[in-house]
């Protein structure tokens, strides 16, 4: 298959310095759908132990499905955002019920669930299904705005598309749910808000560390 210089050099990246974390040791629907609900407002280092605790009281889909939600909440308290814990048992009973607990192939399907947005549904299909689907976060807007020096606000619509049109780009297609997550490694300990471009396997495919400007991006809306 055929792989950008991008993505041959941030898998060779990941392969050596990513994190073995325990949601990637085993790529199931369910276990990866927990996982990103969980990251999505909390740091890593905090989900781990949370993470690990809610597999061993909740460890498949039916078993969360037929759970009392305060169960549910109980075992997201010190998590915050408790929509989310509401919404991913929401989400896993409609799965279970429209889709026989399958995730769906498209992305439609999929942000049909509830709580699912468009980062949840690429995380998703890239991952559980290996689809070449972008999966755009925070990490992801601000490791590409340097890559290819997009100008546009990041807080903008226009901005995410842009990031999003460049990731297509470049995602390979045998690796995508890898390449999304190296991308997040990436992002949250070599391209952080002070890049350490010194460290980076690609600063020589950078725009924006050749022209210097890689402090000022990703642009925001100014508060
Ligand atoms: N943040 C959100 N999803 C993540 C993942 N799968 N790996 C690392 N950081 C993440």
């Amino acid at each position: 298959s055929q792989r950008s210089i991008i993505a041959d050099k941030l898998l060779a990246w990941y392969d050596a310095c990513g994190r073995e974390l325990s949601w990637r040791q085993d790529t199931t629907l369910y276990k990866v759908w927990v996982s990103e609900i969980m990251l999505q407002q909390t740091r890593v280092e905090a989900v781990e132990p949370y993470y690990r605790r809610f597999l061993d009281r909740f460890p498949d889909m039916r078993t969360l499905a037929d759970a009392p939600e305060e169960d549910v909440l109980h075992a997201w308290q010190g998590l915050g955002y408790y929509s989310r814990a509401r919404n991913l048992q929401t989400g896993v009973r409609e799965a279970l019920e429209r889709y026989d607990g399958v995730l769906p192939q498209t992305r439609q399907e999929v942000e049909s669930l509830s709580g699912v947005g468009s980062y949840t549904a690429g995380a998703l299909l890239s991952i559980v299904h290996g689809q070449p689907e972008p999966a755009v976060d925070g990490n992801v807007l601000r490791v590409f705005s340097r890559l290819f020096c997009l100008k546009q606000l990041i807080t903008s619509s226009i901005g995410k598309q842009a990031v999003t049109a460049k990731v297509r780009e470049v995602i390979p297609s045998d690796r995508p749910g890898d390449f999304n997550q190296a991308v997040m490694d990436l992002g949250s300990s070599v391209c952080g808000r002070v890049p350490r471009c010194s460290l980076c396997p690609l600063a020589d495919e950078c725009i924006a560390y050749k022209e210097g400007c890689q402090s000022e991006l990703p642009r925001k809306a100014k508060k």
